[in-house]
Order: structure tokens, then C-alpha cells, then sequence
């Protein structure tokens, strides 16, 4: 697939403030990508470049193969949708939404036709006459979207632009959006610090922090193989522990964690030459069971170990234990909550944890 967006090594300082910090990022043709990053990041900021509305202080943008660092905003074939909606209250949903076809003088019947189109696309047909004050958040956000799809831009761009919706309807907006971007094969660059919204809308997520893009991948990468310390902790739980070499064969390493748990890890995951390092462990890669024998553990749980519940906590679907081991090391640890007869697990049980070696990831400490 042909690249669309392509920021080539873009730097963008403000005074001596590093906002964005030497960026580069391939965004392909018909791409969900997701820049994820706790707020003050540079997330806006790279989505201002890509629009026009800041300049590199070093870099170039590329678009669809044009080279448009220094082209101004409306001479880019993009579009972008706001956390605040921006609609004009005084104008209808209909005026708003055909606003930039008045713009470009686009002809009255034409530029009726796509308004209602737009309109159907994100399920808003009927309400053209209402005022936005007559509409919900959700539909408002809707007419934003399609003031944005009517100009037929070839990158969308949407700062957090779900973030003011309630939980239940962000849910289902963030499933339409990407069933939304698929139907119309359109690029969107998407902003979120919502980890979750990241997974659950994103063919790739770019975790940027301190101005930076510290791992590129899908969700499914950045989940099981998180890269960093900031990528494992910023997107899901995990159990970050310093791990001391204690042996090492031709297959595996065997070290000793925070407290002193001893844990088996393939030598291949191992960083080269080096006697410690941080991994990074899921809460739910550690089975949990009552029995030693459990099937749960077999096979390649090469690390089974005991642990005493210290903390039960119930979160409805899971629960969520803090265990400690024999040793002292604290884990956090999920378990699905299957019986509605009870907890099978409560504070103070003696129980039996069984850890793949392929869940323990080695990450990088900064
Ligand atoms: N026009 C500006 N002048 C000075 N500093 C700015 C400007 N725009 C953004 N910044 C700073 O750059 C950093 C990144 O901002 P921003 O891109 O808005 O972060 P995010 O969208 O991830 O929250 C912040 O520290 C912010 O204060
Ligand atoms: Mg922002």
C-alpha cells in the first residue's frame, strides 16, 4: 500500500520548548492510525504540521507524495474534527455540514446532494433544520464529522474528538467511526490518550511521549510486546520487576525479580551481555490455581511458583488479587470471574501461579 502521510525527521520547538522531537512517521492509504500519549505530549502538535497550521522547525511533510511543509492549510487534502465540535450555533446542522462547499463555490445542487449524503453516512438524515443546540453531544460530534467527510478529504485528522462523550456512547461511537473510516477507505491520524479507545479503533498505534514516538505497531504488538517501561505501563497494567541474572544455558535465563521471585525466560528475549533488566509481566498471563497440577499451567508454564492473596478486589467480569510469593515479591494478578456462585479465590488463600516464559517481555527501562 502507497504511504499518504510521511513526516520526514520533523522537529517542532516553541522558544526553547522541544514539543515534537525529531519525528518521522509513515502513515499508509486507508490507515487507522492512532497517536496515544498522556496530554501535553506533542499529539496536537503533530496533527497541526500535518494540517498546516504550525511549520516544522526542522522536517518536512509529505502527502500523498507532495511535499507540503510549506503549503498552507487549505491547499492540503485534508480535513480534521475537533474535541469541541466548532459548529456555528446560528446555522443549521445542514448549513454547517456544507459550509466549506459555500467555500469553494461549489455548485447549489451538487453541494445539497453531498450535505445529505454526509448526513446519511453518519446516520444524522432527517435533522438538516435543527439548530446545534436541538442535538446531543453525540450527534453534534456526528455533524462535525460530516462537515468534515463532505469535503471528500483524503486525511482525516480528529483530535481527541470523542473525549467529551459519556462512556456508554463513546463506546459505540468509537465502533461506528471504524466501521466509518473502512467503508470510505479514507487516512485517518486519530488522537487519543485513551488507551483503550487506541486498541480498540487502531490498525497501528503510535505511543508518543516527550515529544518523541517511543514504539510503532498495532494494538496487538504494543499490548504483548510492549518496547518500553512508559509503552508496557501507559497502555494496559503490567508488573514491571528489575530482573538479575542468575544462570543462563543455550535455551533460557533464569534471574531474580524485585523480592525475589525466581523466574525462567527464553534466551533469545534476553538483551545480549547485560546482567539486569526490567521486564514487564500481565496481570492476566498469570494463571492462577489452587492446585498444583492445574491444567491451566501446561504446557511451556515453565515458572510455576506459590503465593500467598493478599488483596481481593472484584471489578464484576474479573478480579483482580495482589499475591505475594513465598519469596516477597507483590504481583498484580486477573483472573475471569466465570461462578456467579462466589469468588473462588479470597484474601489470605495460599494459592499455585503458573507463568508462560513467552509472557515475561524485556523492556527498555527509559
Ligand atoms: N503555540 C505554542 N507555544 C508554546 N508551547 C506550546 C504551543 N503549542 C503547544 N505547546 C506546548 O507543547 C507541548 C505539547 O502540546 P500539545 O501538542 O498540545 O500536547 P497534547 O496534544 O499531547 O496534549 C505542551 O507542553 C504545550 O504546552
Ligand atoms: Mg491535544
Amino acid at each position: 500500500m502507497s504511504t499518504m502521510v510521511d513526516l520526514r525527521a520533523v522537529t517542532k520547538r516553541f522558544g526553547s520548548f522541544t514539543a515534537v522531537n525529531d519525528v518521522s512517521l509513515e502513515i499508509a492509504e486507508g490507515e487507522f492510525l492512532t497517536l496515544l500519549g498522556p496530554s501535553g505530549c506533542g499529539k496536537t502538535t503533530l496533527l497541526r504540521l500535518i494540517a498546516g497550521f504550525d511549520t516544522p522547525t526542522e522536517g518536512s511533510v509529505w502527502i500523498g507524495g507532495e511535499d507540503v511543509t510549506h503549503l498552507p492549510p487549505y491547499r492540503r487534502p485534508v480535513n480534521q474534527v475537533f474535541q469541541s465540535y466548532a459548529l456555528f450555533p446560528h446555522l443549521t446542522v445542514a448549513e454547517n455540514v456544507g459550509f466549506g462547499l459555500r467555500m469553494q463555490h461549489i455548485d447549489k445542487t451538487e453541494a445539497a446532494a453531498r450535505v445529505t449524503e454526509a448526513l446519511a453516512l453518519v446516520s444524522l438524515t432527517g435533522l438538516d433544520a435543527r439548530k446545534p443546540h436541538q442535538l446531543s453531544g453525540g450527534q453534534r460530534q456526528r455533524v462535525a464529522l460530516a462537515r468534515a467527510l463532505v469535503c471528500r478529504p483524503k486525511v482525516l485528522l480528529l483530535d481527541e474528538p470523542l473525549s467529551a462523550l459519556d462512556a456508554k456512547l463513546r463506546r459505540s461511537m468509537q465502533l461506528e467511526l471504524k466501521r466509518l473510516q473502512r467503508q470510505l477507505g479514507i487516512t485517518f491520524v486519530f488522537v487519543t490518550h485513551d488507551q483503550e479507545e487506541a486498541l480498540t479503533m487502531s490498525d497501528r498505534i503510535a505511543i508518543v511521549n516527550g515529544g518523541r514516538i517511543e514504539q510503532l505497531g498495532t494494538a496487538h504488538e504494543i499490548y504483548h510486546r510492549p518496547a518500553t517501561r512508559f509503552a508496557a505501563d501507559f497502555v494496559g497494567q503490567a508488573n514491571l520487576l528489575e530482573a538479575q541474572l542468575l544462570l543462563q544455558d543455550s535455551e533460557c535465563v533464569r534471574v531474580a525479580v524485585t523480592g525475589g521471585l525466581e523466574l525462567t525466560l527464553p534466551l533469545a528475549a534476553w538483551p545480549a551481555g547485560a546482567t539486569v533488566a526490567l521486564i514487564a509481566m500481565r496481570p492476566e498471563k498469570v494463571h492462577v490455581s489452587k492446585s498444583r497440577s492445574s491444567t491451566a499451567f501446561a504446557p511451556g508454564a515453565a515458572n510455576i511458583f506459590q503465593a500467598r492473596i493478599e488483596e481481593e478486589i472484584f471489578q464484576g467480569a474479573t478480579d483482580h488479587l495482589i499475591l505475594v510469593t513465598a519469596a516477597g515479591t507483590r504481583l498484580g494478578v486477573v483472573v475471569a470471574n466465570e461462578s456467579a456462585l462466589g469468588d473462588i479465590f479470597h484474601a489470605g488463600d495460599l494459592v499455585y501461579c503458573g507463568l508462560h516464559t513467552d509472557d515475561l517481555v524485556v523492556v527498555k527501562a527509559e
